[in-house]
Order: C-alpha cells, then structure tokens, then sequence
C-alpha cells in the first residue's frame, strides 16, 4: 500500500510518524515534507497547492491513499480533483472546506443551525463596518472573512483598536481579498480548547480533546501564533462537556452541512470557548490542528488507516479508535523573531539526545537537510511531545526533551500544559 501525505508541518509528521507503524506496513511519501518526514517517507518536491501536479505524480506512482495536512489545497479543491480522476483522497472537498475557507459562510451555518456562537454582523463595506462598530462597542472581534493564515482573528479590546483593525483588513487589505468581508463577533470569554472528530458525513468518531497555546509568550501574552504547544486530553472538555459538544456542536454542523447539500467527509475541528460548562464555538476548520494533531496521534492507540478508509468509504459507522489513557504534551520549539522576521539555516543540536528521552517523539516542522545536518528552515521548527502517567510528567518529559536541543536563538514557552495541570491541582 502507498500513502502520499500532502504537507511539510508538525501534524503531517505526526501523521505519517502514526502511518509507519500500520500493521499494513505501507510505503510513504510526503510532497513536500521536512528533514523528520525524510526519514519515514520519500519526500517529493511538490508544494502543497500544485494540484495538479499530485494528482499527475499520485497516477503515476499509483498511490492508494493521499492524505491532506493543511487548508489552502482543501479549499482550492484537492480533493475534488483527486477523486475525479479515480484516487482515494481523505480530506474535505471544496465546499465542506467552505466551513474553514469563509467565517461568514460558518458563521451563517451556526445561526441556521442553533450552533451556540457568539453574536456577529457580516459586513462588506468599511463604513457600514465602523458604524456597526460604533453601535456594539467593544471589546469585540473582528474577522477576516477568508484564510488568512491564522493572523485574520483580531480581538479588540477597544474601539479604537476595533477600527484600526478594520483599516487593516479591509481597506490596506494586508491580507488580500480575504479581507473583502469581515465578521463582526461579539467577545467571548472562558477557557478555549479543541474537538476533534472524524466524519464521513454521517457518523461523527470523536478524537480526545485538546488544548492549543496560541500566544508566543508564557501565560498567554504577546502575538498569536500558528500555535506554541499543545496537549491532550484537555480537563475543561469533562465527560458532560464532551457530550454537549457532540450534541450541540458537531452532529448539528455534520448534518446542516448535509442538508446545504455541502456533505462534509474529513476531520471537522471545532474551535470552542468554554464558560462555566457550556461550549460556544469560535471557529471551525476542515482538517486536524497543527499542533492539537501532534498529541492526539501520540495517544491513539489503534491504527489510523481503517479510520481514514472508513471516513471514505462513508462507513464510519463500523470504526473505532482506542485513545490511549497517558496525557501527551507538545512544546513547539520556534525560530527567534517568530511570529515576526526570523533567520532561517540555523544549525540544531541535540535531536538524537532528545529522541532517546523515554516517552519523548519529535515530530519536525520548519526543518530541512544542509550538507548533512538538519537545519531550521520555518518559524516553528520542532515538536516534542512527551507522553507521562499523568499530565505533570508529560509536561516534565517533554521539557526533558526540549532542554537537550539548541539552536541560535530558539524559543519555547515554558508553561505548555499548565493550564491542565492548574486544573487537576483545583
Ligand atoms: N468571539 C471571540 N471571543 C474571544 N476570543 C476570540 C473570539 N474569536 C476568536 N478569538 C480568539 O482569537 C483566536 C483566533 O480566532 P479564530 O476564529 O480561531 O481564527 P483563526 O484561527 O482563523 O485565526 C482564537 O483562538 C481566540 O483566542
Ligand atoms: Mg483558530
């Protein structure tokens, strides 16, 4: 059996590092992967967004299952073309991808739908938008409407902010036409975290919860990030608080979907603020997160590939997955200067050391081989993630492994699951 992985980050490694211990002993590829993914797949230089290039390389190389890490090629239509001319593909098509590709188009799902979500206006004229602005007040957030490469999110604390941030979006349009539109999205407080799930339009598989780490710095300050650190499972996403989400959230958004005659087959991640119990949900997105994928795949405990044939076959009615019941933990380790300018070709040290940790997998992201040595070659470069009894010695293991690797001018966050081990102590 031949997979191809579409991505180069720390939830493609993930996924293929998960893939390589199939039963079915399959032979990988990557397009275009990183120095980790190098040493599992054979790594092709096709970037992500040339569809048509895959799709002539995966006929050619008769690859059985292509697999999609990030969003850009979802909503540029991968799937769709991949299935046209006949080859398995496990990822959402152009228009479930839709969910992630327009927050508006989400947004408006969720009203029609009864999806709990912060209030929202969408708006396509600057002026009509400051004036919305003016009546609301702050704080408040204000979107992007299309992909923006996780920067598109701006939460605003004042008017004036609020404004500024509609200058930025709409008419600088510092992120293209995805700043044609903008949603207007009443602030929400409480504690975020992750939900995952496979689905095959149909039957929704949950995966274990999780927690991201979106600011740069620790206890959560500075500029957001694609994200610094992650783990699972996350404590706020209790038993009754799992339930709900499955009832209110995911089924109602599997199903609405559905009946937009948008069916929606993949991972759906719906990202979630939590108060006192009760889910709202911020956003959704069409595949797995980067870096919610990294302790997630450590802890699941079957193998991935019936899943992903099942979710295709729209039989996932028949599949299950064990999720192992150790805490897992992931420290993003990013280049000095991220999310800002960074030096790329730095030189890391210590990766062998760290591997050999018990209970520590690396998983690579911004990282390529230069005369034979691994080099930082992106912001986040590396994700350790550690697997422990419990959720303090995840964290312990994972920082064990991260305080063996050094590069100039690496940055970390020191306080990646904190947050769970805060809420086990009371
Ligand atoms: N309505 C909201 N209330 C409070 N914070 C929000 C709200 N929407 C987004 N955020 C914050 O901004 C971050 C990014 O927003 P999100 O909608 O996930 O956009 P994206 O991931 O596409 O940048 C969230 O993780 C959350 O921290
Ligand atoms: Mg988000």
């Amino acid at each position: 059996m031949k997979i191809l992985m579409v991505g180069s980050g720390g939830r493609e490694h993930s996924l293929l590092w998960k893939l390589a211990q199939s039963p079915q002993n399959p032979l990988l590829y990557a397009a275009p992967g990183n120095a980790g993914m190098a040493q599992i797949a054979t790594c092709i230089s096709i970037g992500v967004t040339e569809i048509a290039s895959l799709v002539e390389f995966a006929l050619q190389e008769r690859i059985d299952l292509t697999l999609v890490g990030p969003e850009v090629p979802l909503t540029l239509g991968i799937v769709d073309e991949f299935e046209s001319r006949g080859l398995k593909i496990f990822g959402a098509r152009r228009d479930a991808a839709m969910i992630e590709g327009s927050k508006s188009f989400a947004k408006n799902l969720m009203r029609k739908y009864r999806i709990p979500s912060g209030d929202y206006e969408v708006l396509d004229d600057p002026k009509k938008a400051r004036a919305y602005l003016e009546k609301v007040g702050a704080p408040i957030v204000v979107k992007a409407d299309g992909l923006a490469a996780g920067k598109g999110a701006i939460v605003c604390p004042t008017l004036e902010a609020a404004h500024e941030a509609i200058g930025m979006i709409m008419e600088e349009r510092v992120f293209g036409d995805a700043g044609a539109q903008v949603v207007i999205e009443e602030y929400l407080t409480g504690e975020e975290a992750s939900f995952l799930a496979f689905t095959d339009g149909k039957t929704v598989l949950p995966m274990a919860s999780s927690q991201d780490h979106k600011p740069i710095y620790d206890h959560d300050q500075g500029p957001n990030t694609g994200g610094m650190g992650a783990y699972s499972p996350a404590p706020v996403v209790t038993d009754a608080v799992h339930q709900k989400i499955m009832e209110r959230v995911m089924l109602p958004a599997v199903r609405g979907m559905a009946a937009e005659g948008h069916p929606y087959k993949g991972v759906l991640y719906a990202g979630l603020m939590i108060k006192d119990g009760e889910p709202r949900v911020l956003e959704f997105n069409a595949r797995f997160g980067d870096p919610e994928a990294q302790p997630l795949v450590v802890r699941m405990g079957s193998d991935l590939i019936p899943v992903l044939e099942a979710v295709i076959a729209e039989r996932l009615h028949e599949a299950t997955i064990e999720w192992r019941s150790e805490p897992t933990v992931c420290v993003v380790m990013a280049s000095g200067g991220y999310p800002g300018q960074y030096e790329k070709g730095k030189v890391i040290s210590g990766l062998d050391e760290a591997a050999s940790v018990p209970g520590v997998v690396i998983f690579h992201a911004g990282t390529t081989l230069k005369n034979g040595k691994v080099v930082t070659d992106g912001g986040r470069v590396l994700n350790v993630t550690g697997i422990g009894k419990d959720i303090r010695q995840a964290i312990a293991t994972a920082y064990q492994g991260v305080k063996k690797i050094y590069w100039e001018g690496v940055h970390y966050r020191n306080d990646i699951g904190k947050k769970a081990l805060d809420r086990m102590v009371g």
